[in-house]
């Protein structure tokens, strides 16, 4: 059965959610307080760049069941309400900041019909739903009695409409007293994707927290496990890529999240991996996450290796010399630049007297915003244009596909450093490149 959904906090997670949930046939308010937002979804732009979402806007807007307001009062009729606000690293500190959480939970309680179920989507530190829970039953109506789910997305950027519509699983974290009655209306919500086979796994509010954490931490290890595994290739002289398929070929470890490079970045796991570690600590389980300290350094030393590669190939001093940076975006497929390792790695070129030019097919204006010194450009062939050394960090297929042929006849000094092994190594070598990477041997 068709419900009416509100969604609270249109960023990347609440815009994708959004237009799912009314291309599912619910009717969907759409709620943020930034108004400049809301009028770009209403008029079919989506302010990200996410592969699909301006079509899917393009298809559910005609029908009229998606509406977007800044007044979280619009939300009052809802059966359902999401929870999508960002939680981000708190300015200085580890832990996750989740105060738009509360104030969203706040905000909403005194809106809440006594049938209606809140669900929270947004990733928390454990203990987080119970006590949004308590906090907003104090401002809910008399009479009220707080309906309160976790149900976590794992949503990837540059994927986020399937994983929104066909996770590999759905997640409710359940208070026990309404347990039945909200997994049955979590159930009507997802009725779609649930009726083809997708599985569901119920639980209570911890676990619920838990797994989502859990899962990005398990991410960021697999990552910083094969970029430990790079230093070492680099020492001994072994080839990453070949140990990763070799390792990556027994189904126990699987060959996915074991692509060695600059590492991850991204809104999710270099600070969900710091809010977890913080959040333990509080708990007096500091112990048991240490590791992930050494998860965030290993990554961290990618970065640096990277731009002591560079150096290495100029002669021993960046100063003065031109730098192209391919890639500014954390990952493919997206115009996120939050923590992204091409960007740190353009910005520490550029501190060390490099004049670096990136290019991004998709990122220039975030990138521009983030880091407004740096150069950058949407045009490929100016970008390459005089290079002397060419740093390819973010694996767009426009540079996996790129002929090295045409971009050798523009390039200053054919020297590529492939930060993300993602060039086709023998035919950039044949068209006369000389090719370095990360963990692989130089010839
Ligand atoms: C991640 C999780 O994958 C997702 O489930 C969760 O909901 C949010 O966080 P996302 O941040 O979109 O998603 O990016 P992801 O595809 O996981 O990549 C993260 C970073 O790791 C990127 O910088 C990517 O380039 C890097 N990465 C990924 C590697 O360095 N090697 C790999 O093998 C895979």
């Amino acid at each position: 059965m068709a419900l009416t959904v509100s969604v609270i906090g249109i960023g990347y997670l609440g815009s994708v959610h959004a237009a799912c949930m009314a291309d599912l046939g619910h009717t969907v308010i759409a709620v943020d307080v930034d108004a400049e937002k809301i009028a770009a979804l209403a008029g079919g732009h989506s302010p990200i760049y996410e592969p699909g979402l301006d079509e899917l806007l393009a298809r559910v807007l005609p029908t009229g069941r998606l509406t977007f307001t800044t007044e979280l009062a619009d939300a009052a009729a809802a059966d359902v309400h999401f929870i999508c606000v960002g939680t981000p690293q708190r300015e200085g500190e580890p832990a996750a900041d989740v105060s738009a959480v509360f104030a969203v939970g706040e905000g909403l309680a005194p809106y809440l019909r006594g049938d209606a179920l809140v669900v929270g989507k947004s990733t928390v530190p454990v203990g987080t739903a119970a006590a949004l829970r308590a906090r907003m039953q104090q401002r809910a109506l008399e009479g009220v009695s707080v309906r309160l789910a976790w149900n976590p997305e794992f949503l990837q950027e540059g994927h986020a409409i399937t994983d929104t519509v066909s996770p590999n699983r759905f997640v409710y974290g359940v208070d026990p007293r309404t347990r039945d009655a909200d997994v049955a209306l979590l159930d009507e919500v997802y009725a779609v994707p649930l009726s083809a086979g997708m599985p569901r796994i119920v639980t209570d509010y911890a676990t619920a927290e838990l797994v989502k954490v859990a899962a990005n931490a398990f991410l960021a290890t697999k990552i910083s496990f094969i970029n430990a595994m790079s230093e070492v290739c680099e020492a001994a002289g072994g080839d990453v890529v070949a140990l990763a398929d070799a390792i990556g070929a027994d189904e126990r470890i699987g060959r996915a999240f074991l692509g060695a490079g600059v590492g991850f970045g991204g809104g999710c796991l270099p600070k969900d991996i710091r809010a977890f570690m913080a959040r333990a600590g509080e708990l007096g389980a500091d112990q048991a996450l240490t590791f992930l300290r050494e998860v965030d350094a290993i990554n961290f030393r990618r970065r640096s290796r990277m731009v002591d590669l560079a150096r290495e190939e100029l002669g021993g001093s960046l100063r003065d010399r031109r730098v192209t940076v391919l890639g500014a975006a954390f990952k493919p497929d997206s115009d996120d630049v939050r923590d992204s390792p091409a960007l740190d790695v353009a910005q520490a070129c550029r501190s060390a007297g490099a004049k670096v030019v990136v290019h991004d097919p998709k990122a220039v204006g975030t990138a521009r915003a983030a880091h407004p010194l740096l150069e950058c450009t949407e045009d490929l062939e100016a970008a390459l244009r005089g290079a002397e050394i060419v740093l390819l960090l973010t694996a767009w297929r426009q540079y996996r596909d790129m002929d090295p042929g045409w971009a050798v006849t523009l390039v200053e000094t054919p020297t590529v450093v492939d930060g993300r092994n993602a060039l086709d190594v023998g035919s950039w070598r044949a068209a006369g490149w000389r090719y370095r990477a990360l963990g692989r041997p130089t010839i």
